[in-house]
């Protein structure tokens, strides 16, 4: 028997950088978004545990987030059977999409279902902040106020959304350099908080200008999608990718991707 899961992409519809902490991290105020665009994920019995993917360049050791939550996830509840764990990829990577992220978040679901749910849901959440600032958010209702470092996270009510294009450049953007690349002029945290929770999001997203600095042509390209007729353009998470809202045509690109997203 099998078990087939869809495991689906986030954007951030707004992100502010309200501090740093102690522990290295940053405190954010985020209102992020599960789009249609998913990875999908089969679990089967094995003899051992092992993860097979159909992007050959994807890790699939130790290292890749969904054998971190299976390990991570048998070493709290004691659970001892093993799986072969296929992974679908449509989510790219190093886009501020969540990918990675939603991938923990479901093999956590799905083992928790397999394991005759040993742990509650405020468990699983709790136990997926150990794997990931954004794991966490994967557990709420689709949409969500996010604060911390990531890891509480409010379900809001849906949020009325246009049509939303995503385009993905060719290359990436490592979160730790985007964050790394950070001012030291923080946001407030209690109006951001405030206004984002009664869903009055401004589509700004404080990591842009790091990335900006780190990537120029993110910077050149969010002026030309702002040049394309949407209401909205916004760099998602640490990026590369741009959510673009309203009824704007996305340019051509050799090697960027496309994603659209219907309300
Ligand atoms: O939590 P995660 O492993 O996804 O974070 C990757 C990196 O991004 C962290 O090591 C840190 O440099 C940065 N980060 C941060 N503040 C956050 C989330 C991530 O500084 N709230």
């Amino acid at each position: 028997m099998s078990l087939h899961l869809l495991s689906p992409a986030k954007v951030n519809l707004c992100l502010r950088v309200v501090g740093k902490r102690a522990d290295g991290y940053h405190q954010l105020v985020s209102v992020m978004q599960t789009l249609n665009l998913a990875d999908r994920l089969t679990f089967e019995s094995s003899k051992h545990d092992l993860l097979e993917c159909d992007d050959p360049s994807i890790p699939t050791g130790e290292n890749n987030l969904v054998m971190r939550a299976l390990r991570l996830f048998k070493d709290e509840t004691g659970f001892k059977e093993c799986f072969r764990i296929r992974l679908d990829k449509k989510i790219p990577v190093e886009a501020g999409l969540g990918g990675g992220s939603s991938n923990a978040a479901t093999t956590l679901f799905a083992l928790n279902l397999l394991a005759n749910s040993p742990l509650t849901n405020s468990e699983l959440l709790e136990l997926s902040a150990k794997i990931g600032s954004d794991v966490p958010f994967f557990f709420s209702t689709g949409t969500a106020l996010v604060t911390g470092r990531g890891e509480k996270v409010t379900s809001l009510g849906s949020i009325k959304l246009q049509k939303i294009s995503i385009i993905k450049p060719s290359f990436g953007v490592s979160t730790i350099a985007c964050y790394g690349a950070l001012g030291k002029n923080f946001s407030t945290a209690a109006k951001y908080e405030k206004a984002y929770s009664n869903g009055e999001v401004d589509f700004m997203n404080d990591l842009e200008a790091g990335a900006f600095g780190l990537s120029p042509k993110l910077a050149e390209l969010k002026e030309q999608l702002q040049s394309c007729g949407f209401d909205q353009v916004v760099m998602s998470g640490s990026g590369s990718s741009f959510l673009c809202l309203g009824d704007g045509e996305l340019p051509y690109f050799d090697g960027y991707k496309m994603f659209f997203s219907e309300p």
